[in-house]
């Protein structure tokens, strides 16, 4: 079964959204896999963001990420990865449509609320960077 990660960023902690989101993707039919609440460090930001390193925004979104506790998750169903990042909506909470978490509570695009994993390839690589194997169900 499919597998994808998601992560409550820390605008979405601290608004208090950690809820809305994971009732979004139970409601769809995802399966909640794995979850913790955690401090990102800069090492762990920088490894998971490695792709953006050369774009302007990367430093501030690195700053960001680490400003405050996350809450990383794996879930599990049917196309996963393509059902979370449809529920979360575009990556510009101003673009995103209304019924997306983006499009619901976001208008900032560097705190948007919330990370889904782009594709197959990358969550597994970003399962791998939060959890260890024995902490997914
Ligand atoms: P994510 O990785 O967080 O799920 O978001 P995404 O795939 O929709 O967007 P991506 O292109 O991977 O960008 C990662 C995060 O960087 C911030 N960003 N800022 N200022 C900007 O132009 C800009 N572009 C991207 C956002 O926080 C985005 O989620
Ligand atoms: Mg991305």
């Amino acid at each position: 079964m499919a597998k994808t990660f998601v992560m409550v960023k820390p605008d979405g902690v601290r608004r208090g959204l950690v809820g809305e989101v994971i009732r979004r993707l139970e409601q769809k039919g995802l399966k909640l896999k794995a979850m913790k609440l955690i401090q990102v460090t800069g090492e762990l930001a920088a490894r998971h963001y490695a792709e953006h390193q050369s774009k302007p925004f990367y430093p501030e979104l690195i700053a960001f990420i680490t400003s405050g506790p996350s809450v990383p998750m794996v879930f599990e169903g049917r196309e996963a990865v393509v059902v979370a990042r449809t529920i979360m909506g575009a990556t510009d909470p101003v673009k995103a449509l209304p019924g997306t978490v983006r499009g619901d509570f976001g208008i900032e695009i560097t705190e948007n609320i919330v990370h889904g994993s782009d594709s197959p390839e990358s969550a597994e690589r970003e399962i791998s960077l939060y959890f260890a194997p024995n902490e997914i169900v």
